[in-house]
C-alpha cells in the first residue's frame, strides 16, 4: 500500500455532503482529501437523484404539454413523437455536465480526489481500497463520514431494476410500461409517477397512510396534489398495503389490501416502482473498529457539532439524523467545515424548505397546520387560490394555492404551503421570511412585482391578517 502525506481532513463520500466540504475546506486552507467510490462526484444527488430526476420531470412535462395543452393556447402542432432514448441521453448529458464540473471545482480548491471505498484503519487512519486496484492509506487530523443513503428495499421483492426497480431504475428505463405501479406516495413515488404517466403509462400509487406526500406535507395541500395529479391519469389507493408480490409470470401480481387488512385484491404490473423512503448508507466503513454508534435506524449518532464519539470524526447529510435532502447535506457541509476551522458553525433545521417537482409543484418551509395544532400555539390561517391571480391566469395555469400560518398573537409566519405553478422557486421568499422572523404583514407591506405569480403569495400574507385586495 502507498502511503500519503497527513491530511487536515479526509471526507468519505462524494455526494452533496462531501464534494460541498471538500470545496469549502480547500478554500478555508484545510489540506483536503475526498473519497468517492462511485467514479464520479455528486453522488445520489447529481448521478440518480435530484438533477436525472428534473430532467426527466421538465422533459416529460413538455412533451404532455405539447400533447395536451397547445390548442386552446392557439397552437396547432402536428406529429408529436416520444424520442425516449434522446429524452434519457439529455438526462444523461446534464448529469454528466454537472459532475465533471465538481469535479473541476475540487481541483480548483486543491481537494485531492481520491476514487476509491473508504474505510477506517483506527481513529486518525482510513484506508482506500482504489476502483482502479491497489490500496492507498491517508492519514488525518479530522474526518468527516458523508456516505449517504440507499432506496429502502420491499420484503420479497426482488429488486432488478428493470421490472422491481427503486427511483435508479426509474430513471434509466428503456420503454415506457404499459402498467405500473408504485408503492408509496411519498416524493420520489409521485415525482416518478408523474414522469411516467406523462410519458403514457397507465400508472397506480398504493400509499399505506390516507395521505400522499411523505412526511410533513401540509394534509390540505396533499389532497388537493392528489386531485390534480388524479385528474391528470395517475390512479391513487391510499390506506392500503402491498402484502406480497410475485413476479414469476409474465406480468408482475401484487396482493394489496386495505391497510386495516381485509380483503385481498391483485394488481397486475408490468414495472413496480419500491419508493418507500430511504435509509443510512454506511456499509464497509469498519465503524466497530474505531467504535462510531448507529441509532436504531441506522443514523449514526452525533451531536449539535456533528461530532461523533470521536470529536475529530463528524457526520454529514443522509446518513444522519434530520430530512434526506440536498440542501440539508450542502448547508451541514458547510458548518462542519466552519466548526473546525473556528469552532462556530449553524444550521436552522426549522427553516429547511421541502419541493416536489411535479406540476404543479408543492413546496413548503416550517410546520404544518396539524403541527401547529398539536403544539398548541393559537394560530391564523390565510390562503390565495392561484385561480385569482393575473398572471397564472394569463398563463393558463391556475392550478393550486397559497396557504400563510401566522401565530395569531405576534403575526409571526409559523409556515407556509404552496401548491401552484412555480411554488419550489416562490419558496424562497417564504424561507428568507422565516428565517428573518418576518411577520405576514411584513410581506403584505413589501412591494411585489405585477403581473407575477408571487402577487399570490403577497395576496395570501394579506388574507393572514386582514383581507387580500383580488379574492
Ligand atoms: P449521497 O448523495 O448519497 O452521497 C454519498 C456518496 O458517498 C455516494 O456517492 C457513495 O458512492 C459514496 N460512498 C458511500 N460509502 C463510501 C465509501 N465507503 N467510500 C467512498 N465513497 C463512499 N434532494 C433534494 O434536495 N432535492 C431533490 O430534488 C431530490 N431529488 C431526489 C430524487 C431521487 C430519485 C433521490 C433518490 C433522491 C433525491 N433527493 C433530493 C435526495 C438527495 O439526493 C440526497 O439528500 C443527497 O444526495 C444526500 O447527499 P449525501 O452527500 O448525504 O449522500
Ligand atoms: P418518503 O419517506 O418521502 O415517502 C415514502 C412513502 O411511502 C410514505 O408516504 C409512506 O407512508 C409510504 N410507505 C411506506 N411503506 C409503505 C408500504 N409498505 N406500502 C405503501 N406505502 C408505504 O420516501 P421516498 O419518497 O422514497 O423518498 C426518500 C427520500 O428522498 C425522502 O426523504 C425525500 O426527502 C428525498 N427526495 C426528495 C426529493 C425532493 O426534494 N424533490 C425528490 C425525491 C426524493
Amino acid at each position: 500500500a502507498s502511503e500519503s502525506g497527513d491530511h487536515d481532513l479526509v471526507i468519505i463520500g462524494g455526494g452533496v455532503a462531501g464534494y460541498v466540504a471538500a470545496i469549502k475546506a480547500g478554500q478555508e486552507g484545510l489540506k483536503t482529501a475526498c473519497i468517492e467510490k462511485r467514479g464520479t462526484l455528486g453522488g445520489t444527488c447529481l448521478n440518480v437523484g435530484c438533477i436525472p430526476s428534473k430532467s426527466l420531470l421538465n422533459n416529460s412535462h413538455l412533451y404532455h404539454q405539447i400533447l395536451h395543452d397547445t390548442k386552446k393556447r392557439g397552437i396547432e402542432v402536428g406529429d408529436v413523437k416520444l424520442n425516449l432514448t434522446q429524452m434519457m441521453k439529455a438526462k444523461d448529458t446534464s448529469v454528466e455536465g454537472l459532475t465533471k464540473g465538481v469535479e473541476f471545482l475540487l481541483k480548483k480548491n486543491g481537494v485531492d480526489y481520491v476514487k476509491g471505498a473508504g474505510s477506517f484503519v483506527d481513529a486518525n487512519t482510513v484506508k482506500v481500497a482504489l476502483n482502479d486496484g491497489g490500496e492507498k492509506t491517508l492519514r488525518a487530523k479530522n474526518i468527516i463520514i458523508a456516505t449517504g443513503s440507499e432506496a429502502t428495499g420491499f420484503p420479497g421483492l426482488n429488486i432488478d431494476e428493470k421490472r422491481i426497480i427503486t427511483s435508479t431504475g426509474a430513471l434509466a428505463l428503456t420503454e415506457v410500461p404499459k402498467k405500473m405501479v408504485v408503492i408509496g406516495g411519498g416524493i420520489i413515488g409521485l415525482e416518478m409517477a408523474s414522469v411516467w404517466s406523462r410519458l403514457g403509462a397507465e400508472v397506480t400509487v398504493v400509499e399505506f397512510l390516507g395521505q400522499i406526500g411523505g412526511p410533513g406535507m401540509d394534509a390540505e395541500i396533499a389532497k388537493q396534489a392528489q386531485k390534480i395529479l388524479g385528474k391528470q391519469g395517475i390512479k391513487f389507493k391510499t390506506n392500503t398495503k402491498v402484502v406480497s408480490g410475485d413476479d414469476s409470470g409474465s406480468t408482475i401480481a401484487l396482493n394489496i389490501e386495505a391497510a386495516k387488512g381485509g380483503k385481498e385484491e391483485v394488481l397486475d404490473a408490468d414495472v413496480v416502482l419500491v419508493a418507500i423512503g430511504r435509509r443510512p448508507y454506511t456499509e464497509g466503513l469498519n465503524l466497530e473498529q474505531v467504535g462510531i454508534e448507529k441509532d436504531d435506524r441506522g443514523r449514526l449518532v452525533i451531536d449539535q457539532e456533528y461530532r461523533t464519539k470521536l470529536p475529530h470524526v463528524r457526520v454529514i447529510g443522509d446518513c444522519t439524523f434530520g430530512p434526506m435532502l440536498a440542501h440539508k447535506a450542502e448547508e451541514e457541509a458547510v458548518a462542519a467545515i466552519e466548526y473546525i476551522k473556528t469552532g462556530y458553525g449553524h444550521v436552522n433545521y426549522a427553516c429547511i424548505p421541502s419541493v416536489m417537482y411535479t406540476h404543479p409543484e408543492v413546496a413548503w418551509v416550517g410546520q404544518n397546520e396539524a403541527e401547529i395544532k398539536a403544539s398548541g400555539v393559537k394560530y391564523r390561517v390565510g390562503t390565495f387560490p392561484f385561480s385569482a391571480n393575473s398572471r397564472a391566469k394569463t398563463n393558463l395555469d391556475t392550478e393550486g394555492v397559497v396557504k400563510f400560518i401566522a401565530d395569531a398573537e405576534t403575526d409571526r409566519i409559523l409556515g407556509v404551503h404552496i401548491i401552484g405553478p412555480g411554488a419550489g422557486e416562490m419558496i424562497a421568499e417564504a424561507t428568507l421570511a422565516i428565517e428573518y422572523g418576518a411577520s405576514s404583514e411584513d410581506i403584505a407591506r413589501t412591494c411585489h412585482a405585477h403581473p407575477t405569480l408571487s402577487e399570490a403569495f403577497k395576496e395570501a400574507a394579506m388574507a393572514t391578517y386582514s383581507k387580500p385586495i383580488h379574492f
